[in-house]
């Protein structure tokens, strides 16, 4: 296999399943800057904005870029895909982002309209805060608009707290030091390929 013929090295890709329906999640390279705007185009307006906090029509040449070449040390960008092979669309991706002081992160994540409600986004948050520890990440934050209910309802299932950060906004944190009870727990791993 090249690393340019779009199928998933295996050793990066793990296999999990979600609502009874197989996904691959594996983490997004410079291989992915045609499927990233695909997905994106796949995407309501209405998800376009509360991912992005703004409306936007496209993802310029150099967002694409800032969104697939990433410094794996700081920078967690994971994409679902439903197979492993190198037509796949993808169907969400979830990202993690080290600030300033680097035990800090700031996540986002989106699903495709037709895919969501499904679980996949839950399988790529928690996906992000188990891989946090490994890149040194202690604290996981993000902020969600009031009127995004399926984003809150999804962090107070993993474990964030959320508080009103002013204006229509949320603040969802959670500490990756503290262990989450097992029964919170969604999303079941059943290869690590
Ligand atoms: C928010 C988002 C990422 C959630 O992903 P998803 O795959 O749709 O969510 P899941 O199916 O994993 O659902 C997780 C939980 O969210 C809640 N949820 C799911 N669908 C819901 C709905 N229609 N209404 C309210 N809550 C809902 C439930 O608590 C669900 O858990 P449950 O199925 O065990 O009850 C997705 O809806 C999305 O992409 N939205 C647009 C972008 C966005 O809002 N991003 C967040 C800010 S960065």
């Amino acid at each position: 296999m090249t690393s340019n013929d779009g199928a998933f090295p295996a050793a990066e890709a793990d296999r999990v399943e979600v609502g009874g329906m197989a996904l691959w999640i594996r983490p997004i390279g410079p291989r992915d800057d045609r499927r990233l705007v695909e997905f994106f185009h796949s995407l309501s307006p209405r998800s376009i904005y509360m991912r992005f906090f703004a409306p936007m029509k496209q993802l310029s040449e150099t967002m694409v870029a800032r969104l697939t070449r990433v410094d794996p040390r700081r920078h967690i960008a994971l994409a679902a895909y439903p197979g492993s092979g190198p037509d796949e669309p993808m169907l969400g991706v979830g990202r993690m982002i080290a600030q300033t002081d680097p035990r800090r992160a700031e996540f986002s994540i989106v699903v495709t309209d037709a895919f969501q409600g499904l679980g996949i986004g839950a399988a790529l948050l928690q996906r992000c805060i188990d891989l946090a520890p490994s890149r040194g990440i202690e604290k996981i934050r993000g902020l969600v608009l009031a009127e995004n209910t399926r984003m809150l309802a999804l962090g107070r299932k993993l474990g964030f707290t959320i508080q009103r950060a002013g204006g229509a906004e949320y603040e969802l944190a959670i500490d990756v030091t503290v262990a989450a009870p097992e029964t919170e727990r969604m999303v079941q791993r059943v290869t690590t390929l």
